[in-house]
Parts: structure tokens; C-alpha cells; sequence
């Protein structure tokens, strides 16, 4: 495969951003994709201060981070994307949202380029099945915060080609991420896991084992993780967290992956963590 040169991103959210931004750190040309160009002002001001937070820690030269912040470009047309070598998507989990992006972006992008997305559950052979060349499309599954976390989880579709999980692999270590690699199972590798630990502490809160500051912190302290379930589901999205877990339920077929009614209930309510300023804590 040619040189990765131009790196598109769609959906500016926590994900996309921080997407764009890694692509601008590690030198290449970035698109930044929304319809709304509210979310890509917050993008745009997110994108900076964590740039400058690299800058202050001495991890980036203030002439680099300039750089970075000169090669990403917003826009609201997806017919942009023409030049782009890869594209990820990182809009909404929703399976049908992305399929017909994806059919749209087989169109506008040229016949060589990849077509990533960044689903933390969704299967890639739904999505590539919405275009005319499976071969090229993956899943290229960033953590929150993406400039921070090192891991990347790649996922292969039926139909994935070797040298598109080749240069997806080799653009993932360009951006300093350790590789794990999945099959195309609901919630592949991480979520799996992840998302019923964290329904679980929701089980645990719900039947009234415990506050959610003990469970939490029975976590953190009890075995060293960085953030306690509850508090880092309000961090991932309530909402996020609630589709996974139907994702699951639907995909492993196994009541044992239903979600918890609390955590139905809180995103019912709009509670959705701290993107909304309040989820299973208040933060305002
Ligand atoms: N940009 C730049 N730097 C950042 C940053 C950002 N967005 N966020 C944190 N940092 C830096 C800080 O400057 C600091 O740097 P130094 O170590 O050099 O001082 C370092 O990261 C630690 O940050 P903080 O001191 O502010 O806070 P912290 O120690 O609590 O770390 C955290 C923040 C990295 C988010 C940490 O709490 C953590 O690892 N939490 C768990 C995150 C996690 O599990 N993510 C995966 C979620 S699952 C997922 O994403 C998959 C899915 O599909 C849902």
C-alpha cells in the first residue's frame, strides 16, 4: 500500500478528536468530519489544550504542537475526504448511522483508501458489507483518551484484506500504540470484558450492596485500577456503555450480558456522564 499521508477522521466527539489529533502529532494531514460545527469548535479547543498539555510536560516542542494544530482542517463536506488515504469513522454506535456512512464514504474516497472504523462493539463485516471493497475496510478501536491510552484494538472483518491490516497495524505503531489484535465477535476483545465489570458495579449499586464511592474505590485500591467502574463510565458515556451492553446481549445471545436497569434508567433520564455533567456523580 502507497504512503499514509492524509488521515480523515468523521465525528469530532472525545474519540474523533482525539484521533485527529494523534494523526496531526505524528505528522500527518488531518480532515476533521462534522455536520456540526458547534462539536468541531469544542473538537478544535479540546485538540489544544491537550496539545498544550504535551507542550507543558516537555512530551512535544511548542513548534511542534503549532505544526500539529496547522495540519487539521474541519470541514462539514464529506466530499473533502477525496484525497484521504485512511478514513476513520467515530460518529454515534449506532449500526445503521454507520452503515450508511459508510456507503457514502465508498463513493467519495479514492479506490486505494481504508476504510476504518473506530465502533467499540459494531461488526466490521455489517459495516463493510454497506460498501463494494470489504477488503479494505477494519476496525481500528482507539481507547479514551486516545493521545493518552496505548492501546489499539484492531478488528479484521470476514473479508479484510492482509495488507489492509498490515498498514492499519503499521499506522497504529506511527502513532505509538501497542496492537492487540481481534476476530469480528460483538465487543471484541476489551469491551467484552470491560462493559460487564461495569455493569456489574451498576448491579452492585442497583441491589444496594454498596455507595457508589465504596465500589469505586473498592476498585481503585482493591486492584490498582486508574479509575473505579462507576466513575469511569460516567468517563467512557452511560450511553456508550448501555449500547455496548445491548451489543452484547444481541451478539453473545446470553442474558448474562443484560444491562442493568439502573444504568437504563440514568440514560433515560439524560444522565450520560460527564459529557452531560452529571451520570452516575454530579459534576456540576
Ligand atoms: N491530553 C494530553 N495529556 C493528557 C490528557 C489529554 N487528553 N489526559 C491526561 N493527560 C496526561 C496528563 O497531563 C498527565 O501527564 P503526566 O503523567 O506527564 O503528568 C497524565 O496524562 C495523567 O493525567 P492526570 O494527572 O490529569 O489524571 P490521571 O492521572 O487521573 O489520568 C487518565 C487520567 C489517563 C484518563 C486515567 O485516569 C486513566 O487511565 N483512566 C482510565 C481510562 C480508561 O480506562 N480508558 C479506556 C476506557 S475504555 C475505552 O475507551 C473503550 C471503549 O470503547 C469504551
Amino acid at each position: 500500500m502507497a504512503e499514509i499521508k492524509t488521515l480523515a477522521v468523521v465525528g469530532s466527539g472525545q474519540m474523533g478528536s482525539g484521533i485527529a489529533q494523534l494523526g496531526a502529532m505524528y505528522g500527518l494531514d488531518v480532515w476533521l468530519v462534522d455536520t456540526d460545527s458547534d462539536a468541531l469548535l469544542r473538537a478544535t479547543n479540546s485538540i489544544s489544550s491537550s496539545i498544550q498539555r504535551f507542550v507543558s510536560k516537555s512530551h512535544l516542542s511548542q513548534a511542534a504542537g503549532s505544526d500539529a494544530l496547522r495540519r487539521i482542517k474541519c470541514t462539514a463536506n464529506l466530499e473533502d475526504l477525496h484525497s484521504a488515504d485512511v478514513i476513520i469513522e467515530a460518529i454515534v454506535e449506532s449500526e445503521n448511522v454507520k452503515k450508511k456512512l459508510f456507503s457514502e464514504l465508498d463513493k467519495i474516497a479514492k479506490a486505494s483508501a481504508i476504510l476504518a472504523s473506530n465502533t467499540s462493539s459494531i461488526s466490521i463485516t455489517r459495516l463493510a458489507s454497506a460498501t463494494s471493497r470489504p477488503r479494505q475496510v477494519i476496525g481500528m478501536h482507539f481507547m479514551n483518551p486516545p493521545p493518552i491510552m496505548k492501546l489499539v484494538e484492531i478488528v479484521r472483518g470476514a473479508d479484510t484484506s492482509e495488507e489492509t491490516f498490515s498498514a492499519t497495524k503499521a499506522l497504529a505503531e506511527r502513532f505509538g500504540k501497542i496492537v492487540i489484535c481481534s476476530q469480528d465477535y460483538s465487543g471484541f476483545i476489551v469491551n467484552r470484558i470491560l462493559m460487564p465489570m461495569i455493569n456489574e458495579a451498576f448491579f452492585t449499586l442497583y441491589t444496594g450492596v454498596a455507595t457508589k464511592e465504596d465500589i469505586d474505590t473498592g476498585m481503585k485500591l482493591g486492584t490498582n485500577h486508574p479509575m473505579g467502574p462507576l466513575e469511569l463510565a460516567d468517563f467512557i458515556g452511560l450511553d456508550v456503555c448501555l449500547s455496548i451492553m445491548r451489543v452484547l446481549h444481541v451478539g453473545l445471545g446470553d442474558n448474562k450480558y443484560a444491562p442493568c436497569p439502573l444504568l437504563v434508567q440514568y440514560v433515560d433520564a439524560g444522565r450520560l456522564g460527564r459529557k452531560r455533567g452529571i451520570g452516575v456523580y454530579d459534576y456540576r
